[in-house]
Formats: C-alpha cells, sequence, structure tokens
C-alpha cells in the first residue's frame, strides 16, 4: 500500500515538473508593469478650446450615407447616418487657423428628441499635439444650449485619455444644413 502511494507521489510531481518546464518555455500573454515603465508619470488635466465646421451645401465634410425607409417620416429624421471630416479651427471663422479634424460618423438614434449617436475621433495636427487623437462616443442633443459627450480614450499624447466636451451651437442654417460648433475639452492624460 505505501509503495504505491509512493509510486503515485512520484507520478504526480513528475507530472508537475514537466507542467513547469512547458510554461517556461510558453510565449507570455499578461504581466504586471509599472506605470514608469511606459513613461507615465503624472496625469495632467489639460483645456482644449476650437470650433467645428459643418459644410453640406459648397464643398460637404459631412454627407448622409444611410437611411432607413421610416427616416423621411420620423420627426426626428431617425436611423439617417453621415459620415463626417470637417476641421477644427482656433476661432470661430471657418478661415481661422486650423488645429485638427473631426472624423466619423453621426446617427440619429432618438425616435423622439433630436438626440444624435456621436462616432468620432479628434485629430490635431497642432504643435505638440500633431497626430495626437481623442476619440468620443456619446449622445449629442442638438437642441440643448450645451451638449456634454464623454472622451473614451486617446493617443499620442492623450494615451490614457479620459474626460469630456462641451459643446454649443455658434450658428446653424437650417436651409443648407452648414453650421460651426464652439467645443470646450477637459482631458485627464500624461
Ligand atoms: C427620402 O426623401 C428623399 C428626398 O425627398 C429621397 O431622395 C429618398 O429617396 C427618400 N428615402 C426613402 C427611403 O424613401
Ligand atoms: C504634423 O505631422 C505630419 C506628419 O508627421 C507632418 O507632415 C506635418 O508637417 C506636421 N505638422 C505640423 C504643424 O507640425
Ligand atoms: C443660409 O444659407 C443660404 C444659402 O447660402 C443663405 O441664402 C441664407 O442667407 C443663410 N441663412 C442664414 C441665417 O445665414
Amino acid at each position: 500500500m505505501a509503495l504505491i502511494l509512493q509510486k503515485q507521489m512520484h507520478n504526480i510531481i513528475t507530472i508537475l515538473l514537466f507542467t513547469l518546464i512547458i510554461q517556461a518555455q510558453s510565449h507570455e500573454f499578461s504581466k504586471q508593469l509599472s506605470p514608469n515603465s511606459l513613461g507615465l508619470k503624472k496625469q495632467k488635466l489639460t483645456h482644449l478650446h476650437f470650433y467645428y465646421h459643418d459644410i453640406r451645401s459648397t464643398t460637404p465634410d459631412i454627407v448622409q450615407v444611410a437611411e432607413a425607409a421610416m427616416t423621411n417620416t420620423s420627426k426626428t429624421g431617425f436611423g439617417s447616418v453621415s459620415v463626417l471630416d470637417g476641421p477644427l479651427t482656433v476661432g470661430p471663422e471657418r478661415t481661422s487657423k486650423i488645429v485638427g479634424r473631426a472624423q466619423g460618423m453621426v446617427a440619429s438614434a432618438d425616435l423622439n428628441d433630436f438626440g444624435f449617436l456621436f462616432v468620432i475621433n479628434y485629430i490635431f495636427t497642432d504643435d505638440k499635439y500633431n497626430g495626437s487623437t481623442l476619440s468620443v462616443l456619446g449622445r449629442n442633443q442638438v437642441l440643448l444650449p450645451v451638449r456634454e459627450l464623454p472622451i473614451v480614450g486617446g493617443t499620442g499624447i492623450f494615451r490614457f485619455a479620459r474626460g469630456y466636451m462641451l459643446t454649443n451651437t455658434q450658428f446653424f442654417n437650417v436651409s443648407t444644413g452648414d453650421g460651426a460648433f464652439e467645443y470646450n475639452v477637459y482631458v485627464f492624460h500624461y
């Protein structure tokens, strides 16, 4: 009896050792890192201020790409989807200095109110922000005086970004669909 137990223990130990060797040889899937190893030191809070321009008339930077059969009869244009690539400027005039672009998708996603789904990347081109992006995923209730959209992430200078954007309408031409919108952005990043 004792001999059988001893043999079994021996087998178990052999299997365990073998498993350990295999694990040591396999590729590593995850490991803990210190924030310093990625150069992440102190978290910063940055405020950005810019204007975004929608142009549907002359040379469009926003185009409708999809709609549903019910979109035309819906009071909110429910189901329409537009894709945009519009300039971000330092001043409210379309001709003022460009500091980036907004690229993404806007969908009418509310049957009763003007509530739009925004899935947009803000790509900055100015100075130290050149090439860095912020990603926004949220609801824009366009008829409110001030709307709040969450920042869900970012790249470059904005790695690990989180924060929010406040936006209001500077002007909107109902007949052309052209508009300009002010943005105040508050973002945590490293
Ligand atoms: C909606 O109305 C527009 C403009 O009148 C028309 O071009 C389009 O075909 C209509 N869409 C549907 C799905 O009925
Ligand atoms: C931004 O980066 C791009 C690509 O690296 C470069 O071509 C461009 O000149 C830069 N713009 C500014 C304003 O630094
Ligand atoms: C809207 O655009 C049309 C066409 O360009 C123009 O005639 C009209 O004056 C504009 N309305 C406002 C309020 O700017």
